[in-house]
């Protein structure tokens, strides 16, 4: 028994040697030969009582080198079985395909027209300041010298929050000026552009929510003449260089004088005559030195500091300038139609 169990041990490592694994399938015969639970190794180690007593050491010393070999054929095979499976993989890869085509996202319209009237003030050196779509009466509208019988308090207007008659949704981002004033003093040079909120029923030229950008620079001796300027510089660099403003005296309770600016749109077809109502003029914003009762409520003393503000609705340029005729568009975030403004960064 004992002599053909040294020969049955050199039988199994050659056939160990010649063996080569073709497949999964015979690499795992091979395991379960010897490598499984009921294997070779296992009934060669159980032999081990009939081996002579001087000779037990080298036996085990024997099966177990047989043990090492099997389980080194065992992980070069699979390793070997692995990469050829990954060049069959590479090989049936075809590089000349069109890969598949790329999402690209796109900034929202009101966001383009935004960013480029951001930009064109922070050149002129006004930083942005954001502030709270949740305000309190009094930098909404009592600082901005809106009396309280102003028919803008009204609930109709502006929307309050629910048990509460001070704290509402900002009707314009004038509420910002008294924010900033408030917390700082001149000079003040800020753009602060957001959302703003007013209970109008919602159709295609109005909307309960939309975006505005507001302007305020208080210095010493800022004048009329220096707003003027400035505004004709945005109007310019916004529309072209060709672009001529009309300022028409206007009414804010912030701003005294007020003004409305208009940019000259021109009359070439059916569509500027609708838009500018046959004028050609076309309102963008509204203006005005701040009006010294204004600096007052906000602790700065109006005998030192003057300044001027701004503000301008977003949608309505946005509309002008991709031709948009419905201001819900704007709002409903359908993909097919803010895809259309991919190309814009
Ligand atoms: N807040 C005004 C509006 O919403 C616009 C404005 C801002 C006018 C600043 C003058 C000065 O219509």
């Amino acid at each position: 028994m004992s002599d053909s169990a040294w020969g049955q041990i050199e039988a199994y490592i050659k056939e160990i040697e010649n063996t080569e694994c073709s497949d999964n399938d015979a690499l795992e015969q091979f395991r379960i030969r010897f490598l499984g639970s009921k294997n070779i190794l296992k009934s060669l180690f159980g032999e081990i009582k009939n081996i002579e007593n001087d000779r037990k050491k080298e036996y085990g010393q024997k099966v177990n080198e047989l043990k090492a070999l099997a389980e080194s054929k065992y992980s070069s095979c699979k390793s070997d079985l692995q990469s050829s499976e990954r060049e069959g993989a590479k090989s049936s890869m075809d590089f000349s395909l069109p890969s598949a085509p790329f999402q690209q996202g796109s900034r929202h319209p009101v966001s383009i027209v935004m960013n480029r009237i951001i930009d064109i003030f922070e050149k002129i050196g006004f930083v942005v300041s954001e502030e709270r779509e949740i305000e309190d009466d009094w930098h909404n509208f009592t600082a901005m010298n809106t009396p309280e019988d102003h028919p803008a308090r009204d609930m109709q207007d502006t929307f309050y929050l629910k048990n509460s008659v001070t704290n509402l949704l900002r009707t314009h981002t004038s509420s910002v000026q008294s924010r900033v004033m408030t917390s700082q003093q001149p000079p003040i040079r800020i753009i602060a552009p957001g959302r703003v909120y007013r209970n109008e029923t919602i159709s295609a030229r109005s909307h309960c929510q939309f975006h505005q950008v507001e302007g305020l620079f208080i210095d010493k001796d800022v004048s009329f003449a220096d707003m003027k300027q400035t505004l004709l510089y945005f109007a310019r660099e916004m529309y072209g260089p060709d672009t001529k403003i009309r300022l028409r005296p206007s009414y804010f309770p912030f701003t005294e004088p007020s003004a409305e600016m208009d940019v000259y749109w021109g009359l070439k077809d059916e569509i500027d005559y609708r838009i500018t109502k046959g004028t050609g003029w076309l309102e963008i914003l509204g203006c005005g030195m701040v009006d010294p009762n204004v600096l007052i409520n906000c602790n700065i003393d109006p005998e030192v500091y003057t300044g001027f503000a701004f503000g301008m609705g977003i949608e309505r340029q946005a509309m002008l300038k991709y031709n948009i005729s419905d201001i819900r568009l704007l709002f409903e975030n359908d993909v097919r139609f803010l895809k259309q403004f991919s190309s814009v960064i």
